[in-house]
């Protein structure tokens, strides 16, 4: 993280900030790695620490430094978000420290929407916040302009709804010029179980962008096989700023390839929405077998070889109600599983439904492991069937989104070609088999 950084050996002085510092690691090797760079001006450190009991360490350690190389230090024992002011206050009118170089690792916790942290910077939090993107918002406001920042933080704002008021102040202040990707999720911090994919990013407060973004990749925490990867910036920080983690030519490829589609689901009145019915939560309504007054509710488990395949004997597989909420139209689906294992060849995982299968029944329901798109015809049901089981949006969805679970509001971002263009495609692949390959075949004479 240290070696990321362009430092300005000019400077007469240089300020260093690590919020949330712990022992003091992190900016124990920035200062080793200005000081091999051959930087002998002062180097004035500002550490933040919440945590009483590894501050005597941290003390400790900077003094050490202190006894080695020159430097000056602050250890702040507070919280590094509800001290400053984050907002745009008229009536305080302060200007924030500012540090020409942040190095971070903050901590990675969900914390309550009432929480003193979130109510003190309502403008970057959406919901229940993570402290890793207030700490890194409030990092880019104490950065001087030009200067650099470099955090270690999970993958998870990359895309997706709950951290877009993230995205925003981020790309309204900073460039990425840099992303570190783990190849493997455990061995990022050996000994301790990280359930979160981290990543490092070193970002620039400035406005220009660069022309690409170094991307690299290492399946070790010691960075001995490190791959980079010099991506386009725009394909990387998407015009609606999702961020894609490209890390080679064939993923640049997908990205082209799909990024030119005209459409999107919502823009063809086709939206994806996840299922309604929250099983255990709806006991009283459903019966494993059908009896007057019962409609067929749909799971993933239904979903076999690209068909959904109702009953199967499952448990719960009808729904004995009236309630308008609980069910919908019985019409033409595309049915998306939301959960896939890590170990599953495939994240995309859908089956056709069509109404004409089932004429007895007025309505149906969908159970919420499943996503649902309600499609005007078959043969557009059949279309984006081709569409979400080829190769290539797989592939596209795998870039957008690290974890194994499908959101609808990143499917419904996905660039897709045009009704009449998805038409043609359901209706190549109607009489076939219903495969990956023939997939692929059909849509490769329409997205090159
Ligand atoms: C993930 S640890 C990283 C420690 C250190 N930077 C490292 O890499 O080893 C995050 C640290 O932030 C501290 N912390 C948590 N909330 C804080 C807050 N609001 N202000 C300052 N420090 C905080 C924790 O006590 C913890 O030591």
């Amino acid at each position: 993280m240290a070696e990321l950084f362009n430092v300005d050996l000019s400077l007469p002085e240089i300020t260093v900030l690590d919020a949330g510092c712990g022992t003091g690691v992190l900016t124990a090797a920035w200062i080793d790695m200005v000081r091999k760079l051959g930087y002998d001006g002062m180097i004035k450190v500002t550490c933040y620490e919440t945590d009483t009991t590894v501050v005597p360490i941290l003390i400790e350690n900077l003094e050490y430094i202190k006894e080695h190389c020159h430097i000056e230090y602050e250890v702040k024992v507070e919280n590094y978000i509800t001290t400053q002011h984050f907002e745009q206050n008229m009536l305080f009118g302060d200007e924030p420290q500012q540090y020409d170089y942040i190095i971070g690792n903050p901590p990675y916790k969900k914390i309550p929407k009432d929480a003193l942290e979130a109510k003190s910077m309502p403008s970057v939090c959406y919901g229940a916040p993570n402290l890793y993107s207030l700490f890194c918002c409030m990092g880019i406001r104490n950065l001087k302009d030009n200067q650099e920042m470099v955090y270690i933080i999970p993958r998870s704002w990359t895309s997706g709804a709950y951290f877009e008021y993230f995205r925003r102040y981020l790309f309204d202040n900073c460039v990425l010029t840099d992303i570190h990707l783990f190849e493997s999720r455990d061995k990022v911090f050996d000994g301790e179980s990280v359930l979160q994919e981290t990543i490092i990013i070193k970002l620039k407060k400035q406005r220009q962008k660069p022309t690409t973004i170094r991307m690299t990749t290492s399946s070790t925490s010691d960075f001995s096989d490190v791959k980079a990867f010099d991506a386009p910036y725009d394909a990387v920080v998407a015009k609606n700023r999702y961020v894609f983690l490209v890390t080679n030519k064939e993923q640049a490829d997908v990205l082209e390839k799909v990024n030119k589609m005209p459409a999107t689901l919502p823009t063809i009145n086709m939206p994806m929405k996840t299922g309604l019915i929250v099983d255990f939560r709806t006991r009283e309504v459903l019966r494993n077998e059908m009896e007057e007054g019962c409609y067929p509710l749909l799971y993933s488990q239904h979903i076999k070889d690209g068909r959904v395949i109702w009953p199967q004997g499952k448990e719960g597989e009808c729904i004995f109600t009236d309630k308008k909420a609980f069910l919908q139209k019985n019409d033409n689906y595309l049915l998306v599983k939301r959960f896939t294992a890590k170990e599953e060849k495939r994240r995309l995982q859908c089956g056709i439904y069509l109404k004409q299968r089932y004429p007895q029944y007025e309505y149906i329901s969908t159970q919420n492991k499943v996503n649902f798109i309600q499609c005007d015809s078959p043969c557009v049901t059949y279309g984006l069937y081709v569409l979400l089981n080829s190769t290539l949006y797989d592939a596209y969805y795998r870039i957008l989104n690290g974890s194994t679970q499908v959101n609808s509001t990143e499917i419904n971002s996905m660039p897709v070609p045009e009704r009449s263009v998805i038409e043609e495609m359901g209706r190549a692949l109607m009489h076939k088999e219903l495969t990956e390959t023939n997939c692929n075949q059909i849509i490769e004479q329409w997205i090159r």
